[in-house]
């Protein structure tokens, strides 16, 4: 069984359809690729998966059970993070403290959120910076610093909304690298992204949404070969050689 079941998800803000009958599953220990046009509807579903907002029909179902509707605490309860796209660290509280908040997701102690706090500022190459105020981070440090806050909750999946958007080539595979760090924790990902020369050689399987709906799920290879893909989303540059 697939560890995360998304099931005919719709979610319509007013007139606008953000959402439209989206299904497929993601595998344990799997990072898939959420990719597609701005506006196609990524952050929303995100948005479901994470319980900030309830879908207007269908289900997400983890381990078989639905958390769609459950609303985000209870969803981090059972183990769904995620990162936002606009970063959004406590800009006043410290690095640590920022990181203790994930942790009391899943400890009311102050002692053991701030020993999970350290040890995920550590995984996540914050350690020197554990004191200073959040505001003081350089851009790809805040990045770094969403995702230990995710972290700190100890998911089983992990949704990371353009962590590396906005980097330098050099920053941006230091991203990379410690999103591989994050899937060898056995956590279970999907990321959206828009680089592709970044995103594909990270995915098992990428799934494309345009205008709200699913235009297909493949393997990369397949992705890049797909004309309605090309059409919609990649452009000329990655038409078939
Ligand atoms: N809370 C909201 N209220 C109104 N419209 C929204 C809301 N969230 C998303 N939308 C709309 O839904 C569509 C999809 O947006 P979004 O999910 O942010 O796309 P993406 O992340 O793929 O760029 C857009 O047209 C956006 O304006
Ligand atoms: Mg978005």
């Amino acid at each position: 069984m697939a560890l995360l079941e998304i099931a005919g998800v719709s979610k319509s803000f007013g007139g606008v359809a953000a959402n439209v009958d989206i299904s497929f599953e993601v595998a344990e220990g799997e990072i898939l690729g959420l990719i597609g046009p701005n506006g196609a509807g990524k952050t929303s579903l995100f948005n479901s998966i994470a319980g900030e907002v309830t879908p207007d029909s269908g289900e997400i179902r983890l381990d078989g059970i639905r958390v769609s509707g459950l609303g985000p605490v209870e969803c981090a309860a059972r183990g769904i993070a995620r990162t936002f796209q606009v970063v959004r660290s406590f800009d006043s509280m410290t690095v640590l403290e920022n990181v203790m908040v994930g942790a009391f997701a899943r400890t009311a102690h102050a002692r053991e959120a701030m020993r999970e706090a350290t040890e995920t500022l550590d995984f996540c190459g914050l350690r020197g910076r554990a004191d200073r105020p959040a505001w003081s981070l350089s851009p790809p440090e805040k990045r770094r610093l969403e995702v230990a806050r995710a972290l700190a909750t100890h998911p089983r999946v992990l949704l990371l909304d353009e962590m590396l958007t906005g980097l330098t080539p050099t920053e941006a595979q230091e991203g990379v690298q410690l999103v591989r760090d994050v899937q060898r924790r056995g956590i279970t990902i999907i990321m959206v992204e828009h680089v592709m020369e970044i995103v594909l050689p990270l995915v098992s399987r990428a799934v494309v949404l345009n205008l709200g709906r699913v235009l297909t799920i493949g393997q990369p290879a397949e992705i890049v070969r797909n004309p309605e893909v090309i059409r919609a989303y990649l452009g000329d540059r990655y038409a078939a050689a």
